[in-house]
């Protein structure tokens, strides 16, 4: 179950149930139907769950970007013009290694998005749920394999006849040229403390969490109800609204 079905089922238990939540607002909204759910239901996870089926190669890739891409992000990824560019900044020897040299060597005036990112499913959520910017989750399935194809090509990523499909996405994100590059073992302000005139922690990190999954509730309830003695706090709500009659500037009756 994705991350937004489980987000659903907790809206519905919090409610008590799909069935009560409908008997309490008689009249406001409709259960969403399947269609609806799919459609919002896109996220594809770390583990590449939820990637749909789909395959393109970088030739196509490179005819879908000239089209619906290039005007913002340049014919080869390579623009700064509207976003930090995609391409650029990484090499070959970066593809070996796994961590990009520039953002070792220092200061470097931009990153592209192959010299920060160590996940491709990221990429490809990303794509598919904000791309084109102007007209997000209009690309289908194919569509979005292609570009990031395309993309995966101009970083030295994939070679030029190279198909991205489901099956090789896991393959390829092992090639990423930052995958060894996020750490969670660092501050999130590095530099000096406070004490010493900085704004850091000299970059201890600051959350060290060991997940516990052991003795688990069968049901999350987060919705505690509010205790009896708030409830009627401010007096009853209902009685405090009242209807304040035609509004300025719309004709009665016209809606
Ligand atoms: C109308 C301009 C426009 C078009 C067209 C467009 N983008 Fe973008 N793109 C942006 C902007 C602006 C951002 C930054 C958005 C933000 O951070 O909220 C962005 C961000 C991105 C990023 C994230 C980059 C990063 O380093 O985090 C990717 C990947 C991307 N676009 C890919 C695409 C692809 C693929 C297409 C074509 C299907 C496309 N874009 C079409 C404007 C555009």
């Amino acid at each position: 179950m994705s991350r937004y079905s489980e987000a659903l089922l907790l809206c519905a238990l919090l409610a008590g149930s799909a069935a009560a939540a409908e008997d309490r607002f008689q009249g406001i909204g409709r259960t969403a139907t399947p269609d609806e759910v799919r459609a919002l239901d896109i996220d594809v996870r770390a583990d590449f769950l939820g990637l749909p089926v789909g395959s393109a190669s970088v030739a196509e890739g490179k005819q879908i970007f000239a089209a619906k891409c290039a005007a913002c992000h340049g014919a080869a990824g390579e623009s700064d013009a509207m976003f930090t560019p995609l391409i650029g900044g990484t090499s070959a020897q970066d593809v070996k290694a796994g961590r990009v040299q520039a953002l070792s060597a220092g200061p470097t005036r931009v990153r592209s998005l192959f010299m920060k990112t160590a996940t491709l499913s990221s990429v490809f959520d990303y794509i598919q749920r904000a791309m084109p910017w102007t007209e997000p989750k209009s690309l289908q399935p194919d569509e979005v394999y292609g570009v990031l194809a395309y993309l995966l090509h101009l970083a030295q990523i994939v070679p030029a006849d190279f198909v991205l499909t489901q099956a090789n996405m896991a393959d390829v994100q092992a090639l990423l040229p930052n995958r060894h590059g996020m750490t969670n073992d660092h501050g999130l302000w590095p530099g000096a403390p406070a004490s010493q005139g900085g704004m850091g922690n000299g970059g201890t990190p600051d959350v060290q969490v060991e997940a516990c999954m052991r003795d688990c509730a069968d049901e999350v309830r987060l919705c505690p109800p509010v205790p009896p003695p708030m409830r009627q706090a401010q007096g009853n709500p209902a009685e405090q609204n009242r209807a304040f009659g035609a509004v300025r500037g719309t004709p009665l009756g016209a809606n």
